[in-house]
């Protein structure tokens, strides 16, 4: 562990959570240098959907690399990507009636939220765009300037500049129809709010505490768009890719988004690949206004072609990770009816869920004795107060009851020190107001 005090830097987060050098991995779980095995419920924040080092995909990678495959190749036409290309077109793209066009960024998601933006507002002609309260969309600075956590925007160190802040679906609370009050603001020229060239939205918001947007305020979301001739951009980097049941987290709406961004869990295999998506008539790119030397990843060609072949050639894997997740949600809340006096709360959608704790620390007391019995699991949220239950969506049904027993037990022992130290400092201020 010596190494990385000494010369890695104080940026590291997850790191700090789970303190082990970890060696191998497999499936659902990670291996430490001793040989130790732990669950992964955080598995790569979404990005290893499919588990790590799916021998599927690890197969595949192999035999390209013994046939000396491209590597890199910039944004060269390679067998690989005409490939990826065709099964997503063909397996993703046409089935679901949809009719993008697909720009290969460099490969992280803050990148392509970049790329998006940078279209919408070229394409539109104007700058402001509409984010919202507890949106993560990456720390670049011009997707940081659309996320809200102001840890991530308190480090970048210069202004953020042309995005207007909108609450959530949820956060007025559960009666207010928040996209009614973008409308009104829009349609109001003296509201202050200048007319923007795009909406960015998570239809889950995975960092900024698994709160799940309603079906019905996604598709007045797309209404107040269409109405005031705004892109609307899902960015679908931790929500899309099965996560949420659907390989796209709007299907279930039915909207159809003008630009989509994806990465994580896209490469299937933990290879960094990131992708925007967008209607035709948008692409109004030159040449390489935006590149990227690492923009199109060969070997995540290899292994993202093979996921999609492999799980999205039918609907066994959706219907799979749908009865996977009402498995979860039936799981989560029976422990928040059991715990946390009635204060914890489920969240989420699909195999994307969480249980809000309300208190960030008792969240942290939670996840640290997780880890302690096996379980690498985070938390969220902007105190990060919700417990985040992330594991790849392959897992077998006996390690999802798992990994959840183990939050159980983890939160059973938490609430019940807590209630007995409640019950202690009960106790001392009345033995003190005897005095
Ligand atoms: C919705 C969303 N957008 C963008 C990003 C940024 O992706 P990256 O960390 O690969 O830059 C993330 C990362 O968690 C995310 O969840």
């Amino acid at each position: 562990m010596k190494i990385f005090e000494e010369i890695e830097s104080e940026v590291q987060s997850y790191a700090r959570s789970f303190p082990r050098v970890f060696h191998r991995a497999k499936g659902e779980f990670l291996y430490d240098d001793n040989g130790v095995g732990y669950l992964d419920f955080l598995a790569g924040a979404g990005t290893l959907n499919y588990g790590h080092n799916n021998p599927l995909f690890k197969n595949a990678l192999m035999d390209y690399i013994a046939e000396d495959g491209i590597t890199h190749g910039l944004d060269l036409h390679t067998r690989a990507k005409g490939r990826f290309l065709e099964s997503f077109n063909e397996k993703i793209l046409k089935p679901r009636n949809l009719d993008y066009v697909v720009q290969f960024t460099g490969p992280t998601g803050t990148n392509a939220v970049e790329a998006a933006l940078k279209l919408a507002r070229n394409v539109t002609g104007r700058e402001n765009v509409i984010a919202f309260t507890n949106g993560f969309h990456g720390v670049s600075l011009g997707a940081l300037a659309a996320t809200g956590n102001s840890h991530h925007r308190g480090a970048s160190g210069a202004s953020l500049n042309g995005v207007t802040r909108m609450p959530y679906d949820g956060y007025m609370g559960e009666d207010i129809d928040t996209t009614a009050y973008l409308d009104k603001l829009l349609s109001d020229s003296s509201s202050g709010v200048d007319t923007p060239a795009a909406v960015i939205v998570e239809t889950v918001q995975g960092e900024g505490g698994i709160n799940a947007a309603s079906c019905d305020w996604l598709r007045n979301l797309e209404t107040v768009c269409r109405k005031h001739g705004m892109l609307l951009i899902v960015d679908d980097i931790q929500a899309g890719c099965g996560r949420t049941g659907s390989f796209f987290s709007f299907e279930e709406a039915g909207i159809t988004p003008d630009i989509v961004t994806l990465s994580k869990s896209l490469s299937g295999y933990g290879l960094p690949l990131a992708v925007v998506l967008f209607k035709p008539e948008l692409d109004q790119w030159q040449p390489g206004e935006h590149n990227g030397t690492f923009r199109g990843n060969n070997l995540a060609f290899v292994t993202a072609t093979a996921a999609i072949e492999h799980y999205w050639s039918d609907d066994k894997f959706a219907s799979e990770i749908q009865r996977k997740g009402e498995y979860v949600a039936r799981r989560l809340q029976a422990i928040v009816d059991q715990s946390g006096q009635g204060n914890f709360t489920t969240l989420g959608r699909g195999m994307f869920q969480g249980i809000n704790c309300v208190n960030g620390e008792l969240a942290g007391e939670i996840t640290r004795k997780a880890f302690k019995k096996g379980l690498i699991i985070e938390t969220s949220g902007a105190d990060d107060q919700v417990i985040k239950f992330l594991c790849p969506l392959i897992i077998s049904q006996e390690n999802l009851e798992r990994g959840i027993d183990i939050v159980e037990d983890a939160i059973r022992e938490v609430c019940a020190s807590e209630s007995s130290i409640t019950q202690a400092e009960d106790y001392f201020e009345d033995v003190v107001k005897a005095a």
